[in-house]
């Protein structure tokens, strides 16, 4: 399959065999994008009903097709229907796309295991990265599974502990910066520009292919029906604007006659792009200040919004916002109604959700997909901070029955034994 990189303002192309994340003339991002003349969309059908769903299933549809790719096993993570939230929000059906479960934790691992294999083949030595926190966790993995070194940026302070983990204990160069997402973000581009190093942020088009496949998969699992609606927590929009790539192409190859409508879905203090599709504003006005508890996607610049902003438009969708106190509610409804806990982030495509539902947005008889994007073991420090605590009981039975009386008669408490 013929493929070429396209400037998505100007619509210049680039070969795929250079390193280029912009455009050389209007400095815009660039999409990887197919001929699919010589593609027989019945046998890519037909080798798909043989093979258990996950990324690299997916390879006639990638840019690259390496026959022993670096992988940690990325992709095929499972779609809950989602029965007991569903009643509650009183819709009929209600899917949750898990990407916690993918290796490190994150749907970063789909564009990584792509990402990384077209570093090796364009032979980058070192990786880079700004991050919020995945998409370290999962570039330093991959680098460290194809022997790469990895440079990571974070922003100082405000990245969740168990990704800062993950980032140290895979071995990645970890600089914390003084300052918040787009400055570190801004800095590593600088750096990818001086020094040989591949970048690997959402401004990377392969990365992009990667999680493309999230779309293919949810179409696989539903049977080959299409949503109605799909709930994407927004932060530098990679992530939607490559799931909404994904859905286009199913269409194009005349595997789905229909789309979905796409709901990005961001925290009120890190929301430019709602901002500016609320107030019908041509181009984004950056928060210099992001602020929201769901750290992951903190972000007041996104450099995908243009990509976004497509994504809302042709398939009808919107960008909803949503507050610190809504996105805690839904982490503990997903939690406590469907035994899935997501990272903060993760849970604002619920609260999206039920935003939409209540404003008359969504209705009851529409099948609707929330993407949950990460772990919640990502995060601890949010459950230590809204959550109750654990209570300290003596190793008596009398204060174990004592302090346990509701749940023994009814309600759930954790109990914690002393001594
Ligand atoms: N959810 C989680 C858990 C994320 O980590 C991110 C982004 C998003 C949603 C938003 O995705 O940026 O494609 O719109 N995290 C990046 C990072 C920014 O550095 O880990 P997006």
């Amino acid at each position: 399959m013929n493929q070429m990189l396209k400037c998505i303002n100007c619509g210049k192309t680039y070969s795929t065999d250079s390193v280029l994340y912009r455009c050389e003339d209007c400095d815009d991002l660039l999409d990887v994008i197919y001929d699919y003349g010589d593609l027989d969309p019945g046998s890519i059908k037909k080798e798909w009903k043989n093979e258990p769903i996950r990324v690299w299933k997916y390879r006639r549809l990638l840019p690259l097709q390496p026959s022993n790719p670096v992988t940690l096993g990325e992709g095929g993570t499972p779609l809950h229907e989602c029965r007991r939230l569903g009643e509650a929000m009183g819709l009929e059906a209600f899917y949750s796309k898990n990407e916690g479960v993918n290796p490190t934790g994150s749907f970063k691992d789909r564009g990584m295991t792509v990402g990384i294999n077209k570093a090796l083949q364009l032979g980058m030595k070192v990786t880079a990265c700004a991050s919020t926190g995945n998409t370290s966790a999962s570039l330093s993995a991959y680098s460290s599974k194809a022997g790469l070194k990895c440079l990571v940026l974070i922003p100082s302070g405000k990245i969740a502990s168990g990704k800062l983990a993950q980032a140290i204990a895979y071995g990645a160069q970890v600089m914390s910066v003084k300052g918040n997402f787009d400055d570190a973000l801004r800095a590593v581009q600088k750096l990818c520009d001086k020094y040989p190093l591949y970048l690997l942020n959402s401004v990377n088009p392969f990365r992009l292919e990667g999680q493309k496949t999230l779309a293919y998969e949810v179409f696989e699992q539903l049977g080959e029906r299409v949503p109605d609606n799909v709930f994407v927590p927004v932060g530098n929009a990679g992530n939607i604007s490559a799931i909404w790539k994904g859905f286009c192409e199913l269409e194009i190859l005349g595997f789905m006659d229909k789309l979905p409508r796409m709901i990005g879905v961001q925290a009120s203090g890190a929301s430019p792009i709602a901002a500016m599709i609320e107030k019908g504003l041509e181009d984004i006005m950056p928060f210099t200040q992001p602020e929201t508890l769901a750290t992951a996607i903190r972000i007041g610049s996104p450099v995908n919004w243009k990509r976004a902003k497509r994504a809302v438009k042709e398939s009808h969708g919107t960008v909803t916002v949503v507050s610190d106190d809504e996105i805690i509610e839904a982490q503990k409804q997903l939690a406590r109604f469907e035994g899935l806990f997501v990272e903060p982030a993760s849970a604002s495509s619920l609260a999206g959700l039920k935003k939409l539902i209540s404003n008359g947005e969504v209705a009851s008889s529409e099948l609707t997909v929330c993407v949950l994007t990460g772990h919640g073991l990502k995060d601890p420090n949010v459950v230590s901070k809204y959550y109750k605590k654990p209570i300290e009981v003596e190793n008596t039975m009398e204060d174990i029955e004592a302090t346990a009386s509701d749940v023994l008669s009814d309600r759930v408490e954790v109990v914690v034994v002393h001594g």
